[in-house]
């Protein structure tokens, strides 16, 4: 009775995947978008996708999301990454992504439909058949926390308050031509800062919070060869390598120049609590950590008077979190770079990570002018 019973249901599914397979090869089946889902596929897809991510979510770690850095990171990418399909508050989805089957959300109301365990996999994985990208860069998860820090302040903004978190100055109007800084930047490069520039401000500084790297006063040589290596896919990150990537030769040289060009200004003061950090981090960058294999910082980024290989970078004054993370990533083999790069993985590797913090903590606490001694005049040019 059993192996009859089996036999039928086994002739069933023949029948049935040979129908299928007949019917997909008769092509009657209406592929264009234009002719949506049947009734009921659309609802059986998203209870398909949502259980997927449910599970597929499961038991990662939120950490916490309510850094005001990670929220502008999160916004600014937003702005390139996601609105284009998913439109943002003031600016709705464009009439050829409605067009799309499925159709792509309007973000702001669903979000509190999900985790943010659930969010942080979506964005970082993408989602299949839809047409949802992954995350550029899958070794940056701290990235992808960022967005998620910003997908939750989402549903109450507004679009006013949308724009300043994710044009920061260059917001008003978004009309901004450049002021006196880019002068030397017409033709073919004019706009080509104010793209930046809502990032790392128009002054090059970093726009705020530590949520972006200082590029103003940086060597010139390095600056190109970090949008190189983004642009080629030898550094990763979500958010510049698909900035970099748009970018010609001509227009990375011409970024850079003017950035190196830019002034520099003094760091922030300390809160009082963190001198003694400070000072042990300072005594890694002058002396390093002997027995542990971990050179004086200040032998390749000052502060010293001594000419400096220009691919190099300067750190003082960059934000601590920014240079932190940077170590990092070099410790766990997920952070490349310029040629060069190589030398810091020897140098991370057996750092730990009070270590990296203390240390990251005094570079940032530097003012510019301790390390005005970097490159001799021209050694940093292309
Ligand atoms: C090329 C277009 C495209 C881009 C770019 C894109 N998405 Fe999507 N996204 C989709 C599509 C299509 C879906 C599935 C349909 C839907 O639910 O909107 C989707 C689904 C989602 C969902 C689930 C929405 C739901 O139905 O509950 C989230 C959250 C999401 N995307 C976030 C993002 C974020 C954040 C970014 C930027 C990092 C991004 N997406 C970039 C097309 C895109
Ligand atoms: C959407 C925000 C955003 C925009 C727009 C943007 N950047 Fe960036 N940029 C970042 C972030 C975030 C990082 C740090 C990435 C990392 O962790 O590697 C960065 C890093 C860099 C670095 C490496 C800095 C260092 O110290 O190693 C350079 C160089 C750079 N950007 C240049 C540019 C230039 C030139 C433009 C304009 C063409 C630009 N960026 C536009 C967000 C942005
Ligand atoms: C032998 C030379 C050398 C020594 C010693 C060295 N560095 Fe570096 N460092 C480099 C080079 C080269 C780069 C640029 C790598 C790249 O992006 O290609 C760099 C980059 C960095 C960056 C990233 C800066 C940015 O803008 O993204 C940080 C942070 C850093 N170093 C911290 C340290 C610390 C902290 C120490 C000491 C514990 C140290 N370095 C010792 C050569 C060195």
């Amino acid at each position: 009775m059993k192996s009859q019973l089996a036999k039928a249901a086994a002739g069933i599914v023949i029948v049935m995947t040979v129908g299928g397979l007949l019917v997909i090869w008769s092509g009657v089946v209406n592929i264009g978008a234009s002719s949506g889902h049947w009734p009921g596929m659309g609802w059986f897809l998203q209870f398909a996708m949502r259980q997927s991510v449910q599970r597929h979510a499961a038991g990662i770690e939120v950490p916490p999301l309510n850094e005001p850095g990670m929220i502008l990171r999160g916004a600014a990418h937003y702005a390139t990454g996601c609105a284009p399909c998913h439109g943002e508050p003031g600016n709705p989805r464009t009439p050829i992504v409605r067009h799309m089957t499925p159709p792509v959300t309007f973000l702001p109301p669903i979000i509190e439909q999900w985790k943010p365990n659930e969010l942080f996999w979506m964005v970082r994985h993408g989602l299949k058949y839809t047409g949802m990208p992954a995350w550029v860069a899958p070794e940056r998860p701290d990235e992808v926390w960022s967005m998620v820090a910003f997908l939750l302040r989402l549903p109450e903004l507004d679009a006013l308050a949308y724009e300043k978190l994710a044009y920061g100055e260059t917001a008003a109007g978004r009309g901004w031509t450049g002021g006196d800084r880019l002068r030397g930047l017409g033709g073919a490069f004019s706009g080509l800062l104010q793209e930046c520039a809502r990032c790392h401000g128009r002054d090059g500084l970093g726009r705020g919070a530590g949520a972006f790297p200082k590029l103003a006063a940086q060597s010139e040589r390095y600056l190109y060869e970090s949008l190189k290596s983004y642009a080629e896919g030898d550094r990763a990150s979500g958010i510049m390598q698909p900035v970099a990537a748009s970018l010609s030769d001509a227009a990375m040289r011409a970024a850079s120049a003017e950035y190196a060009r830019m002034q520099d200004i003094d760091a922030a003061p300390l809160p009082k609590a963190d001198e003694t950090a400070r000072r042990r981090g300072q005594a890694i960058a002058a002396r390093g950590i002997p027995g542990r294999d971990v050179p004086a910082c200040a032998h390749c980024h000052g502060p010293d008077a001594v000419a400096r290989n220009p691919l190099f970078p300067t750190l003082a004054g960059q934000p601590a979190e920014y240079l932190r993370v940077q170590l990092e990533l070099w410790k766990t083999g997920r952070r490349g770079g310029t040629p060069y790069a190589p030398l810091m993985t020897a140098v991370a590797r057996n750092l730990e990570p009070e270590q990296m913090h203390d240390v990251a903590l005094y570079f940032s606490s530097l003012d510019p002018d301790a390390d005005a001694e970097t490159p001799a005049p021209d050694s940093g040019k292309l």
